[in-house]
């Protein structure tokens, strides 16, 4: 019997199978040059970690905590879940090992799965990849827009048009208790109209109300409070410069009032890259700014920022047209056990040299061999049979001008490296 994988979770098959590994590392590699071009580095993160650090840092009375872990223990009777997200990780990390006596500003980045438990769709899944951004060390409004701009700047290198980069301020702990208080107040004279979960949400994560699907829910909240109307004179400020900032780099953007964040980390800036064209599983990339974080998870008081794409969504909305993997350079085609010898020995050589090689292995015919040639999109195709080996001729035919030519074959690897015009081994 055939096992499958898990629910939610895919395998991501090479384009020449139909899937799309090469969009993932087309998106990765775009995105590292960019991230060292602003001057970010890369850090590791374990792909799992003591439950607490999670519970403690994304808050106990979010979705992700309460309900989407995966979650276990192992066999020293430790509470372990695989990673949901990246920053409370990094957080851990920037802890553990004092990243702000080496740099006052550590900036930096990590691609890899996370893992949550949700009910898989159409962008969403139970394991998917991100790639994440997270600075420390500056609460200057500057340092947002530094992070939006390199968000817009992500997007147009992966020439991904049609986005809408959406903020919105959460306030901070000076000011958020007085706007919870009021949106509670208002959600309690609603109470009949909110879904189960949204009452419940009421007491433990009001601010989560405003994100929920149910049309119920929505219609419910219309006029409720926003954050914005709340905000104390700094948070004001710090947004009023971070939307100052975004229109001197000319960087369009929206302001979405109903914006609130999944985990509770979050204070001032928070953010999503929306795409109209995804359904449903519309952000494409999402972060903000989480200035108490650190100090909740028991480090120094320091400011932090920063946000992760979805590699997933991202993918979706790519050109893979525009994606071109390059085919094999050169296939081998052989007839007899000698050319089968030579051409082993060649192909070990022209690889050496940094040439795309293939050859046959299966004693097939030369009209196979030719159609498995032509279907790896070879340039060249070098027939070797016992003729060609007689007369010390080779055939070298070019594929795409569908013409062929002798080739000597002493020499005959120098010729073939030389066509290539690759490094010598
Ligand atoms: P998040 O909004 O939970 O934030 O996730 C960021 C992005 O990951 C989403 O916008 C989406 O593109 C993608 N994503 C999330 N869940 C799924 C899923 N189940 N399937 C496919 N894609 C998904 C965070 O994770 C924060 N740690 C971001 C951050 C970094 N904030 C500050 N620093």
């Amino acid at each position: 019997m055939k096992i499958p994988p898990v629910k939610g979770v895919r395998d991501i098959l090479p384009t020449s199978f139909g899937g799309e590994a090469e969009a993932f590392q087309f998106v990765e590699t775009t995105c590292r040059k960019l991230l060292e071009e602003f001057g970010f580095s890369e850090i590791k993160i374990p792909i799992f970690e003591y439950t607490e650090l999670f519970a403690k840092g994304i808050g106990t009375s979010t979705d992700i905590v309460e309900k989407e872990m995966y979650t276990f223990e192992d066999r020293d009777g430790k509470k372990i879940s695989l990673r949901p997200e990246g920053t409370a990780p990094v957080v851990r990390a920037l802890i553990e090992h004092n990243l702000m006596e080496t740099s006052p500003m550590p900036k930096l980045y990590y691609v890899g799965p996370m893992f949550r438990h949700e009910r898989p769709q159409a962008g969403r899944y139970r394991q998917f990849h991100q790639i994440g951004v997270e600075v420390f060390g500056a609460s200057s409004p500057a340092i947002d827009v530094e992070i939006l701009s390199l968000v817009h700047l992500i997007f147009q290198r992966l020439k991904i048009s049609g986005l809408e980069l959406q903020i919105n301020s959460l306030g901070d702990a000076q000011c958020r208790p007085n706007y919870r208080k009021a949106l509670k107040n208002f959600l309690k004279e609603k109470l009949d109209q909110l879904c189960e979960n949204c009452k419940r949400r009421i007491n433990t994560n009001p601010l989560r109300v405003l994100d929920c699907k149910e049309e119920g829910c929505r219609r419910a909240t219309q006029d409720a409070p926003v954050s914005l109307d709340h905000l104390c004179k700094e948070c004001l400020a710090h947004f009023l410069e971070v939307k100052t900032g975004l229109n001197r780099l000319k960087i369009p953007f929206s302001i979405n009032e109903r914006l609130v964040r999944g985990l509770d980390y979050y204070i001032r800036t928070a953010f999503e890259m929306v795409s109209s064209n995804l359904g449903a599983q519309n952000a494409v990339a999402a972060g903000g700014r989480y200035d108490g974080l650190v100090e909740t998870l028991g480090g120094p008081s320091i400011p932090g920022i920063g946000f992760a794409l979805g590699m997933e969504r991202v993918i979706a909305l790519l050109d893979k047209a525009a994606l071109s993997t390059p085919g094999t350079d050169l296939f081998i085609a052989t007839l007899g056990p000698e050319a089968k010898a030579m051409a082993a020995d060649a192909v070990f050589q022209l690889r050496q040299r940094g040439i795309k090689t293939e050859t046959d292995y299966e004693n097939s015919s030369l009209k196979s061999q030719m159609r498995r040639a032509d279907k790896l999109g070879a340039r060249y195709v070098m027939i070797l049979g016992e003729d060609e080996i007689k007369k010390d001729q080779g055939t070298l035919r070019d594929m795409a001008k569908k013409d062929q030519k002798s080739l000597n074959l002493s020499g005959w690897i120098e010729s073939l490296s030389n066509l290539f015009q690759t490094r010598k081994p």
